[in-house]
């Protein structure tokens, strides 16, 4: 008999017939994401969850979801909105699908950068209006070539990051937990503190994933650090921005631009980054082609497939 698999949000037409013919499936044909309320009461009868990132699934949920799941395959790289412990200790596997939207964010990352240092924001609103008066000083931006990118967070995405900006000219800098071998490194100057790299950092991409230890790493004694004027993107997750001080920074000029493709509270932004014009805003497009999407879907039926095939999953993180 087939195992039982609730879907918790759409999938894309080609998994949708492939995890069909695997699975006994049940699907989200619904405009939304479920509750976490929903998804405990949908998957009752089920043995496993194909989840995306918004899902919570925290030590509450753990204590009240169903005997009958035994796997939780994501369908995103991150996983803050799992409590692994809490998995591990009902006995419940949790996949995620590393490496195939490694390209994908690192684009939108690149655009990001671009689209904060060139003001594409009033850019856009100045074209729409076509009043504008060509001037030399005319919205004036930051040149990413010539300029130091400091990363925050050196892994697969930051490492692609690097390979980009190095295309642009950039000098990389990089923080990490621990340094990088010499070939993944291509030249990036390593900081053993935050302090360090921020100071080296004309230009900042955060892509450390969301911890207690980096909850709110970006702060007001981290903005400190990074030389006036600077050019920040973050692509991980919201958690790790404090926003009062972000927002703060934006308005005294010590950040000269913002591009943000993750919030706090998501799909909710503070108010204040709304009135601000030095921000270049996306509603979470990291991952956002059809060519990833689909290679995260089939990634997560993969890990679902191996498990209940007795095989350990390949992206198995407990
Ligand atoms: C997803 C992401 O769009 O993979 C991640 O960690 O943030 C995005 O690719 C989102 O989490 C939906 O699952």
């Amino acid at each position: 008999m087939k195992k039982k698999i609730l879907v918790t949000r759409n999938l894309l037409p080609e998994n949708e017939e492939r995890i069909k013919k695997l699975f006994d499936v049940k699907l989200n044909k619904q405009e939304k994401v479920y509750t976490s309320e929903e998804i405990l009461e949908l998957s009752k009868d089920c043995d496993g969850i194909l989840c995306i990132g918004g899902n919570k699934f925290d030590a509450n949920i753990f204590s009240k979801i169903s005997n009958t799941v035994k796997i939780i395959a994501s369908y995103s790289v991150g996983y803050n909105n799992i409590d692994i412990d809490s998995a591990t200790k009902k006995g419940i596997v949790v996949t995620n699908t590393p490496e195939v939207l490694t390209d994908a964010t690192a684009d939108i990352a690149i655009l990001l950068l671009l689209g904060a240092s060139r003001r594409a924001y009033e850019a856009r609103k100045s074209a729409e209006e076509q009043k504008w008066v060509w001037a030399t000083d005319f919205l004036l931006g930051k040149q990413m070539s010539g300029s130091n990118l400091g990363i925050l967070g050196m892994g697969r995405i930051g490492r692609a990051i690097a390979e980009r900006a190095r295309g642009f000219g950039m000098k990389i800098h990089y923080h990490n937990r621990t340094k990088l071998s010499a070939d993944l490194e291509q030249g990036a100057i390593y900081h053993d503190n935050i302090k360090s790299l921020f100071s080296n950092s004309d230009f900042l991409s955060i892509n450390c994933p969301a911890t207690k230890d980096t909850s709110k790493i970006i702060n007001d004694e981290t903005i400190s650090y990074l030389p006036n004027g600077a050019v920040i993107s973050n692509t991980a997750r919201g958690d790790v921005v404090d926003d009062e001080a972000m927002i703060k920074a934006l308005k005294n000029g010590k950040i000269f631009a913002l591009g943000l493709d993750v919030y706090n509270g998501e799909p909710k932004i503070h108010p204040e980054y709304l009135k601000l014009q030095n921000l270049f805003l996306l509603p979470h497009l990291g991952s956002a082609t059809l060519k990833t999407r689909i290679a995260m879907g089939n990634r997560s039926i993969d890990n679902l497939e191996n498990f209940f095939q007795n095989k350990r999953p390949k992206d198995q993180l407990n």
